[in-house]
């Protein structure tokens, strides 16, 4: 399978025909010879592979740091491509500058990913915080140089970058400076051209992959990839809008984490996903990783399904010219089986808009606490009347075959009042639903005991006058 695909990629329009599913950074470092960007882990792990990609949303060019290695290529087609070889001209730019003089290179290897996240930080936004800045490299690991010193280089970049920076016009604030080189003025008009050339159109009965954001896919199946016919969700009409709409919110299957992130609708209803979400990967991850893939990927210990289940979530699955609803809780009915036919595909899930009288937590543990997949998490959505609950409903994941909708536990709370007692009792009763397996994440034992703690901690979080650490432990 090919297709004619064509970008821009830093200052040269490429024009291409390839197999859709091939990595960019295959074709980066093969066929352009582009080598700046390095092969580390290839699994979205190290950073190395880290590029831009700059896109019209809206009237603007808005640039996303991604892995390379979890990228196919026919998702760049209409799009900026921006590797380190497209950051400077004749000379290091001032960010590059930056790590020499803090001494935050050593063999350079992971270098270039760190620089082009942090060059992506600051074209991104027009307001910077150093905080803001060392975060935007949270995809990016070091082994030999050691972090300290590429964080005062990302201290020292931001500090120079705030005198200067008047944030009217940005673009050219960033030039003048050398953050980037001229050649980025022309690019919107540029792509508005390649816009109109192109068409990118993957549909066929005989597709081997569907394809959201790459980031389950890319990591198990990438030579696979390149043996079948691909189906590139980006290019079939399945959106990224999340809207709100008679009392729901609706999300289409493929918006990422960051569009669940940057929601005003999120934002506005459950206020404490924007920073919880963070605990999802790193920003590279997070700009690509789907809602539709983590949920089809059907991971136990998958983070958005396990919100999602807690806000009881039903889910449009389309197939040709057919539609069905199916609640979250009904797809999952054995390791990695579901409840889906062939060919159907998830269009956009809805949940009821948290009403005012709503709680809602998300909890989760792992071995690291950022850039890493959980070993328990878990959630809870809940009503409350004069201190009765009049609506729940619980989650766990990593501790069953599938990610798992509590429903006993969620069942014994509705109608009660929240207490300590009932919580325990809560607790008895998801501990007898579950079915942990030992493996790396943790023993069995050790995940029920997480499990048992992470129920609590949503209460004693949620209502820390009616539920005692003391009385329910
Ligand atoms: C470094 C790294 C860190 C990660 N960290 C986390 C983490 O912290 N938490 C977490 O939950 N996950 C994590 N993941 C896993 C992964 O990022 C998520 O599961 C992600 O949401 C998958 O979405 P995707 O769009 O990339 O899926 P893809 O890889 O594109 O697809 C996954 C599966 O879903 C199918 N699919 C995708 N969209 C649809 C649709 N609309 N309809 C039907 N089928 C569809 C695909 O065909 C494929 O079978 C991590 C992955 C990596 C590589
Ligand atoms: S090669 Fe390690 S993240 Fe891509
Ligand atoms: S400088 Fe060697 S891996 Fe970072």
């Amino acid at each position: 399978m090919k297709a004619e695909i064509n970008f821009i990629c830093n200052n040269s329009e490429i024009e291409a025909s390839v197999h859709p599913g091939l990595s960019l950074l295959d074709f980066l470092r093969k066929e352009l010879r582009l080598t700046g960007t390095k092969e580390g882990c290839r699994e979205g792990d190290c950073g190395a592979c880290t590029i831009l990609i700059g896109e019209y949303i809206g009237k603007d060019i808005i640039y996303h740091s991604v892995n390379s290695c979890l990228l196919p290529i026919g998702d760049v087609f209409g799009k900026h491509v921006v590797t380190i070889e497209g950051l400077n001209n004749n000379e290091l730019n001032a960010v590059q500058k930056s790590f020499v003089e803090e001494g935050a290179s050593q063999c350079g290897f992971c270098t270039p990913g760190f620089i082009v996240s942090l060059t992506g930080y600051f074209l991104s936004n027009k307001k910077f915080n150093v905080n803001h800045a060392i975060e935007s490299m949270d995809g990016n690991v070091c082994r030999c140089t050691g972090h300290f010193s590429i964080i005062k280089a990302a201290q020292s970049s931001t500090k120079f970058l705030s005198k200067i920076s008047s944030g009217k016009n940005h673009l050219n604030d960033l030039m003048k400076v050398g953050i980037i080189p001229e050649y980025f003025s022309s690019i919107k008009e540029r792509l508005g051209e390649l816009k109109q050339k192109t068409a990118l159109t993957q549909t066929d009965s005989t597709i081997k992959f569907i394809i959201a954001g790459g980031t389950d896919l890319f990591v198990q199946k990438w030579e696979d990839i390149l043996d079948g016919k691909v189906n590139l969700l980006s290019s079939n009409g399945i959106s990224n809008l999340i809207k709100e709409e008679n009392k729901k919110c609706i999300i289409g299957a493929r918006a990422s984490v960051t569009d669940l992130i940057e929601s005003k609708i999120i934002r506005k209803y459950l206020p404490s996903l924007t920073e919880k979400l963070k605990l999802f990967g790193s920003l590279p991850i997070r700009n690509r990783a789907t809602i539709g893939g983590n949920i089809i990927n059907a991971s136990p210990i998958a983070d958005i399904t396990s919100i999602l289940l807690a806000l009881n979530s039903t889910l449009y699955l389309k197939q040709k010219k057919t539609e069905r609803t199916l609640p979250l809780k009904d797809l999952y009915k054995g390791y990695k089986k579901l409840d889906l036919k062939k060919d159907e595909l998830i269009d956009r899930i809805s949940f009821p808009l948290p009403a005012e009288n709503s709680y809602f937590s998300f909890e989760k543990v792992s071995k690291r606490t950022y850039l890493d997949i959980a070993s328990v998490n878990s959630s809870v959505y809940l009503e409350v009347d004069k201190n009765q609950i009049t609506e729940i409903h619980l989650s766990a994941g990593g501790v069953a075959p599938i990610p798992l909708y509590l429903k006993y536990s969620s069942e014994f709370l509705l109608g009660k009042e929240i207490s300590s007692e009932n919580i325990h009792e809560a607790v008895n009763i998801a501990l007898s639903e579950i079915a942990p397996i030992s493996d790396v994440r943790g023993s069995k034992e050790y995940k029920a005991l997480l499990l048992r703690q992470l129920i609590f901690a949503h209460f004693i979080t949620l209502f820390p006058e009616k539920v005692n650490i003391k009385e329910i432990a």
